[in-house]
């Protein structure tokens, strides 16, 4: 209230100053009171009028206005095995949704691992610690409006409903693929080492996967072309009001 009063009073005063000063410069030309007031008062009632008519054509384009961010908070969590294509599906999705104007962050596993906790192993209480700590930064982002994409092997449900729970605005893309063919991409070579026995609780070797049980989108990575993928993923998002 405080702070209309303030600018109720400032548009007033400036006008009479405007006003006056009109009047007053008048006179010097017109040399004549009554005209010289007429003249002040009439310009600028015109140009308060005109101001506001500006005003209001002007807040209706959004010509050489920042783009507002085209997307509202949400996590697109993509799960699956090593190899499984998430990354590849979730790289595509960035793209697509960068074109249309939707702020997005990703967030890996091998990432974050390297970057904010290299001292988390593969154990089953470091891999949850993981999905904790990444759920709370997905929430975090959300609050600004961006589409977080993850893409964590997140392999217990509890935790993946955990991540649920904490974002809230959560989207699961279970990425699926049959763990030989994972084994046969192999695009790290991980699994030739995990087979050999060098990598311990390898998920799909020696560590367990738990399929989503019903994931908000499915994608058969073996199956589906990526673009095809991508395309049911924004259809959700887009359904969900998302994008
Ligand atoms: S999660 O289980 O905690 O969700 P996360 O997605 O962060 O795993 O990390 C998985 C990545 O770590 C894999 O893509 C792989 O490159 C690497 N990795 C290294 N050791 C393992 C392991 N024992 N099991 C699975 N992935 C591993």
């Amino acid at each position: 209230m405080e702070k209309r009063k303030r600018s109720l009073v400032k548009a007033i005063s400036w006008r009479v100053i405007a006003t006056l000063v009109t009047i007053l410069f008048a006179y010097i030309f017109l040399e004549d009171w009554t005209e010289s007031i007429a003249l002040g008062v009439g310009a600028n009632a015109l140009k308060a009028f005109l101001y506001y008519l500006h005003e209001r054509g002007w807040n209706m384009t959004d010509w050489l206005r920042t783009p507002r961010a085209n997307s509202r908070g949400v996590t697109v969590w993509l799960t699956g095995l090593s190899g499984c294509g998430k990354s590849t599906i979730a790289d595509a999705l960035a793209k697509r949704l960068e074109k249309k104007k939707a702020k997005v962050v990703r967030l890996d596993g091998d990432v974050v691992r390297e970057h904010l906790w290299r001292d988390l192993s593969f154990s089953k209480e470091d891999r949850d610690e993981n999905i904790r700590r990444v759920s709370f930064l997905c929430s975090l982002l959300g609050t600004g409006n961006i589409v977080t994409i993850t893409t964590f092997i997140s392999p217990y449900r509890e935790m993946r409903e955990h991540a649920r729970k904490t974002i809230g605005d959560f989207v699961e893309v279970y990425v699926k693929c049959p763990v030989d063919v994972c084994m046969q991409r192999d695009p790290k070579g991980l699994y030739e080492k995990a087979l050999a026995g060098e990598i311990p609780n390898f998920t799909g070797v020696s560590d367990p996967y738990e399929e989503p049980e019903s994931p908000d989108v499915l994608i058969e990575s073996d199956k589906e072309l990526v673009d095809k993928a991508v395309d049911r993923i924004v259809a959700k998002l887009k359904k969900l009001k998302y994008v």
